[in-house]
């Protein structure tokens, strides 16, 4: 097929909710990616942050074909050793106790908002219910999550929102005004992605930690996109002073392939029995398989360190960029990088493609998710290509 068939036979038939960018694309390895005239691309945005260790992992290649080929799908009704292997390995990393295993970084937040609710339910405190999220965040487009995330424009036309939460600024005045013994938990990204890749400050994070030892919420770090290794430690919230009771995992965790994780602690899962919650696919083997191979590369010795070794060889290429053209400040931590830009990050996207760049936006600020496996050299790349970028705009 062409491009205009492809691209035709998209918008016959393909609901339109998502603007596509000209990019027909036809294989991938490690950093760089190819479209269907063999043009290379540098992905620095790993598929949205999926993609940690870049495409076509030979490992990840061989987990996948290895597992489905044994079995597929079983149901949640059986064991296998996959699940207990991965959730050990996650709460042993984090300090969790439990894990459940779903598909999506949304359906992830929904299980953490109902394991929320049930806490306080199995507690005798039903009537504690809201739940508190910020100003900015994304949780999710499935109705807990988007009544969590702090966008209008998310929820816009789908209203009414589920009751049970509260909006709050990214500020120790905004907790103190919104957080009280009534409210059962907080939802945080440690680092706002979507948002436009926004830090909360240590004064917030100190007041967050003094107003939970008072009433006792709740945290729920949102860490989709924060998490395994991409702020440069396993988790986001880790030497920030959270202290989160659940974590909810995705993008990375399946090695490209669909799956989601809640996380937590050991007197939330007393409160949940089976018949609680659950999901048909939830843990797919494949994607379990494909997972463990990315928690056994972030645990192999000196990876973190390479690739944080690696980010901030990148940061530092593209501090040197700030005033360049639309080029500002760098925000975010490790991998995770938004860079402040003078004009609409659309038109930087478009000529960073032309230059074989493949960069992303998060609102107003261009937004690099790179695969964790970027080389220093490839680092180098980006930065010139974004360089030519700045002179062309
Ligand atoms: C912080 C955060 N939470 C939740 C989500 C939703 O994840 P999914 O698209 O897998 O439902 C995202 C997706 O971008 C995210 O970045």
């Amino acid at each position: 097929m062409t491009p205009e068939q492809i691209r035709e036979n998209d918008a016959r038939w393909v609901l339109g909710t998502y603007a596509r960018q000209p990019l027909h694309l036809s294989h991938g390895e490690g950093a760089w990616m190819w479209d269907l005239d063999g043009k290379r691309y540098l992905d620095l945005t790993s598929g949205i942050a999926v993609n940690a260790l870049g495409h076509a992992d030979p490992a990840v290649v061989a987990a996948i074909h290895e597992q489905a080929s044994r079995i597929a799908h079983a149901s949640n009704l059986y064991f296998t050793e996959l699940h207990g292997r991965m959730a050990r390995i996650l709460c042993e990393r984090s300090g969790m106790d439990k894990a459940f295993f779903c598909n999506s970084g949304t359906e992830a937040n929904e299980g953490a908002i109902k394991f929320v609710r049930k806490f306080w339910h199995g507690n005798g405190s039903a009537w504690r219910h809201e739940i508190v999220s910020f100003r900015s965040s994304f949780h999710g487009r499935t109705f807990g999550a988007m009544a969590a995330t702090g966008q209008e424009k998310i929820q816009a036309g789908f209203g009414p929102m589920l009751p049970g939460f509260v909006w709050a600024d990214l500020t120790p005045e905004s907790l103190l005004e919104n957080i009280g013994a009534h409210t059962a938990g907080v939802i945080l990204e440690p680092i706002l992605a979507e948002g436009g890749v926004i830090e909360p400050s240590p004064e917030f994070v100190k007041t967050l930690m003094e107003l939970k030892a008072k009433h006792g919420f709740l945290l729920v770090c949102d860490e989709i996109q924060t998490g395994l290794g991409r702020t440069g430690n396993w988790f986001g919230f880790q030497g920030t002073g959270l202290e989160p009771d659940l974590i909810s995992l995705a993008k990375p965790l399946g090695g490209g392939l669909p799956l989601g994780a809640v996380l937590l602690k050991q007197r939330i899962a007393d409160c949940l029995k089976p018949g609680d919650h659950g999901t048909t696919f939830g843990g797919n083997p494949v994607a379990v398989a494909a997972g463990l191979v990315v928690l056994d590369r972030l645990a192999r010795p000196g990876f973190l360190d390479g690739v944080n070794a690696v980010a901030k060889h990148l940061r530092e290429g593209l501090a040197s960029l700030n005033g360049i053209g639309p080029f500002g400040a760098l925000r975010g931590r490790g991998m995770l990088i938004g860079i402040e830009v003078s004009c609409d990050p659309g038109a930087i996207i478009d000529a960073a493609r032309e230059e074989g760049l493949i960069v992303y936006r998060a609102g107003a600020v261009l937004r690099l998710l790179p695969p964790l496996v970027l080389t220093a050299e490839q680092a180098d790349l980006a930065v010139e290509g974004l360089r030519k970028v700045a002179a062309r705009i």
